[in-house]
């Protein structure tokens, strides 16, 4: 309960700081020419160093997503290994809930892998000779946790993660998305307060994988648990992540939320990378809407209107009520129309019935209703204040 409470003031969990970590003997030699501005490749070439993670520094929110993506090799594995202590950093630090854990000891980093951080594999590591209770409650069995307890929190799990039927099953029974909620419920038993996930959906097919994006996300979001998500789908990492790092070569070349990275692409790498996104799953109104340039007061009479139009090159106006609330639009014919009727206000030949959304909708869902109307979408607050307009030529450019 404190936890949900105190969920609304941002946490750091976990903090790592210009993380290197080079393979290979001559590590000084590498570090000068790193220093001098080679490149990964000549280092590798001329000291026989692989220069796997070059001063990687990011924080991850408790409760949060943090989506690490590149390509094969760029060191997203190395990351994740260094995280968790199976592979010594070069250099840097590694803040878990504030203390360094490349100084802990070899007990307190044992306590840690068994309490506090979890990993689930891509080729899911389970023992094919337990079944799935017995893979699942295996941690708790390590830690000496008695049959009763342990298969009690293992039931838990398993359920969670909709396995409820098959905890007597063997391992080979399974189907790879089944395997891989093994893997989760497993990792989850420990009540880790960090999960670690390198490449978890990547062995499965695209079917699969959805479901278990769906799942893992439906998981996170019921148990609130921190997650550090290795993938090298861009569509995926930006589903998943809260906050998404793209890696190249042992660096991050940005980090930000989707819509950030969407909107404001640090280079062209990034860009390039960015290339098969589906804008219109990340961004929302709010990002593409505008002002509309020619407001109209619904008593205006027909002359006042048209002038307005004609100063703003408009053949539209937005029509809006004492209160700023949005009436609707006004066709320069109409205008036109009741001018040459000589009617006292333009409020009998307003379009009233004008399709409106909100800002925080995401532009896939809009898409439908705005190809059905031949005007822009007005966007409404909650007090039905007109805020911006979006116009369908936005929309469609988020479809390219
Ligand atoms: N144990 C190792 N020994 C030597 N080189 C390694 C080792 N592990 C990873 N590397 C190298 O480090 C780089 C990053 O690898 P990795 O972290 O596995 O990348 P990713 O997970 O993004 O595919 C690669 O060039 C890889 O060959
Ligand atoms: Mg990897």
């Amino acid at each position: 309960m404190s936890q949900a409470l105190n969920s609304e003031k941002p946490e750091t969990i976990l903090s790592v700081r210009n993380l290197r970590k080079f393979f290979g003997i001559n590590r000084a030699a590498a570090r000068k020419m790193l220093q001098e501005g080679a490149g990964k490749s000549d280092i590798l070439k001329r000291t026989g160093v692989t220069v796997a993670i070059d001063d990687v520094s990011f924080d991850v929110e408790r409760g949060k997503i943090f989506a690490l993506i590149g390509l094969s090799g760029s060191g997203k594995s190395t990351v994740v290994r260094c995280v968790n202590m199976l592979q010594r950093p070069t250099s840097g630090q590694i803040l878990f809930e504030g203390r360094d854990i490349v100084h802990m000891d070899k007990k307190e980093l044992y306590e840690l892998r068994r309490s506090k951080i979890s990993m689930v594999f891509q080729s899911f590591g389970l023992m094919s000779h337990r079944d799935v209770m017995g893979n699942v409650a295996y941690g708790l069995d390590v830690r000496g946790i008695g049959k009763g307890d342990r298969e009690r929190k293992a039931m838990e799990m398993i359920e969670l993660v909709g396995l409820e039927g098959w905890a007597h099953k063997p391992i080979g029974d399974l189907s790879g998305g089944m395997k891989q909620r093994v893997g989760i419920a497993r990792a989850l038993c420990n009540d880790p307060d960090l999960l670690l996930m390198d490449e978890p959906f990547s062995a499965l097919d695209p079917l699969a994988r959805r479901d278990m994006q769906f799942e893992l996300l439906s998981i996170q979001k019921k148990l609130g648990k921190t997650i550090v998500f290795i993938t090298h789908d861009i569509n995926e990492a930006f589903k998943m992540g809260d906050t998404v790092g793209i890696m190249r070569d042992g660096r991050i070349e940005q980090l930000g939320a989707p819509t950030e990275l969407a909107l404001s692409p640090a280079n062209d790498y990034v860009k390039e990378f960015l290339g098969s996104i589906d804008k219109t799953k990340v961004l929302s109104v709010r990002h593409i809407m505008i002002t509309p340039s020619c407001l109209i007061r619904e008593q205006a009479d027909p002359v006042t209107a048209i002038r307005e139009m004609r100063v703003n090159d408009v053949s539209t106006a937005y029509v809006i009520g004492r209160k700023m609330e949005f009436i609707g639009i006004l066709a320069l014919n109409a205008a036109l129309q009741a001018r040459h009727d000589n009617l006292p206000s333009v409020a009998s030949v307003i379009t009233r019935d004008v399709p409106n959304v909100e800002q925080n909708v995401l532009i896939g869902d809009i898409i439908g209703l705005a190809s059905e109307t031949p005007f822009p979408l007005a966007v409404l607050d909650d007090r039905g204040r007109l805020e911006g307009i979006v116009s369908r030529a936005a929309i469609l450019s988020c479809l390219l």
